[in-house]
């Protein structure tokens, strides 16, 4: 089939790639000229593993891109809309640019078309977007409008999209159903999984995608509901962790003995600084907000976004107490990104953890293995440096090391180096990548969320570490290294 994707962003660039991967003919599209340029040149705007290899693969094929949005519209059967749907000041998603697009497409159709909402919507955008388009000078029987919404995790959204665990196919008429089908039927009728050249997928994928059918509101509905119930999964565990925390437990040993039950699952149960990134904190207040419209008052999910902001609140409370007082402390911080494997800032907790440590005067070293541009163009102050090439490298002379984001390579760090290049033995983990005989044993005191602090063999209280909670003594200092004093604030 041939498709238009008007927005050429996050999820519309990874799902018009995935599009033509499963082979149909695609125009990706974005009023961005610089953006498009840069991918006629075969360059890659965001860092998404595996989606240079397939942009590689289909482009000037199968996968063409364009500014022309009346000129693409004319050439396709189907057209995605993915374009942002910001938050706006009162909490609610912005539909501006939806609704421009819808007036553009409006203008351009020629012939009966499938128009697909796959940004991420209110309830009942579908009803918005077809008015719209009639208003806009589209005839009724020149369209159908149906909702597709996507489940894409950064880090792994080609495999999410090629592999997923459900298509949720929002249409309510025959032609939207019947077009969507024919869009994912190399997913679920098995097809792409025989192909040679497909890109691998989970080892236990049962050999087709399930396609959810439903009306296109409440496929609207299941998005927010989705992102919302994951979050609310988060936000439920960061509160736990601070009752673990406090009668002395262990929240990774409680989590994994909630998350074997059948029932409730492993997954979205990792305690840590709160979520972030570009779709759970505006989901979440947009669906409240749509709740409120509709006379529900969604406070359960007040609640989950109150715990998500006072987890970070707490874990700068923890770095208080690991090194006392902030002012004129060197620590070194690494992550940036929102999570592991992507490259994206966009409401990072790291990043407001960071401003924090800067607001009462510590001096920050970040490193990060692809965020630290994106991270200095979102926040620069003289206080924090971002051009730290390794872990390392921030931990040297620091006073204390700070674990903000989940990478694998964090999680395999050489502790017993650490410890020796750290100023003191101080080690804060906002993700809990280590049990703590892990850190304690490398001689490293250690902080993490939800399990109390664990010291190593060699000291058995903080006050023996060198550290008076009353009084400015000192910490004792890595082998081989002069024992200086913990700076007073003034
Ligand atoms: C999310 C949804 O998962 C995806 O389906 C949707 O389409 C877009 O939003 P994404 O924003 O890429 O995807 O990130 P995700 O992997 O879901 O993580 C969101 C945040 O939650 C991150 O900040 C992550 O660090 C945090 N998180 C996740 C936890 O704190 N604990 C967990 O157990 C899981």
């Amino acid at each position: 089939m041939k498709i238009a994707f008007i927005g050429s962003g996050y999820v519309g660039l990874v799902s018009a790639t995935c599009l033509a991967e499963i082979g149909h003919e695609v125009i990706s599209v974005d009023n961005d000229h610089e953006k498009i340029a840069t991918l006629e040149r075969g360059g890659v705007p965001i860092h998404e593993h595996l989606l240079g290899q397939l942009i590689n693969r289909h482009h000037g094929k199968r996968l063409h891109f364009s500014t022309d949005v009346r000129d693409s519209v004319r050439k396709s059967d189907a057209v995605f809309i993915t374009v942002g749907t910001p938050q706006s000041e009162t909490g609610e998603a912005d539909l501006s640019f939806v609704e421009a697009v819808a007036s553009r497409i409006a203008s351009a159709i020629d012939r009966k078309k499938l128009i697909v909402e796959k940004s991420t919507v209110p309830v009942r955008t579908c009803d918005s977007l077809r008015k719209t388009l009639v208003l806009n000078g589209a005839p009724r029987d020149s369209f159908s409008v149906a909702s597709n919404p996507e489940f894409l995790r950064e880090g792994t959204a080609v495999t999410d999209f090629l592999y997923p665990d459900r298509i949720v196919a929002g249409a309510d008429d025959e032609f939207s159903v019947s077009a969507l089908q024919e869009i994912y039927a190399p997913l679920t009728s098995g097809d792409y999984y025989s192909l040679k050249d497909r890109v691998p997928g989970p080892s236990n994928w049962p050999g087709k995608a399930q396609m959810i059918l439903t009306n296109a509101k409440s496929a609207e509905l299941i998005k927010h509901a989705s992102n919302s119930f994951l979050a609310m999964k988060i936000s439920f565990i960061n509160a736990v962790s601070r009752i673990s925390e406090a009668v002395g437990a262990d929240i990774s040993e409680v989590c994994a003995g909630i998350g074997s039950d059948n029932r409730i699952g492993p997954k979205f149960l990792n305690a840590g600084i709160g979520y972030g990134g570009s779709c759970f904190p505006k989901d979440i207040s947009a669906f409240h907000a749509v709740a409120s419209q509709y006379g529900y008052d969604f406070s359960l999910l007040s609640e989950v976004m109150r715990i998500n902001e006072e987890q970070r609140s707490q874990f700068l409370c923890k770095v208080r107490s690991a090194v006392w007082t902030l002012r004129g402390k060197r620590l070194g911080v690494l992550g940036l990104a929102f999570k592991g494997g992507t490259e994206d800032v966009r409401e990072s907790p790291a990043i407001a953890i960071v401003k924090a440590l800067v607001k009462e005067g510590a001096q920050v070293h970040a490193y990060d293995p692809v965020a630290s541009s994106k991270a200095a163009a979102q926040f620069t102050d003289p206080s924090v440096s971002y051009e730290a090439m390794s872990p390392y490298e921030v931990a040297e002379g620091s006073d204390a090391l700070l674990i903000l984001t989940e990478w694998k390579e964090f999680a395999d760090l050489d502790l017993s180096r650490i410890r020796k290049l750290l100023k003191y033995p101080i080690f804060v983990d906002g993700r809990n990548l280590y049990s703590p005989k892990q850190v304690t044993d490398a001689g490293l005191v250690y902080y993490s969320i939800g399990r109390p602090p664990a010291l190593p063999k060699e000291i058995d209280s903080p006050i023996e570490a060198g550290r008076e909670l009353s009084d400015s003594v000192t910490f004792v200092p890595s082998a081989g290294r002069k024992t200086p004093a913990i700076e007073q604030s003034a």
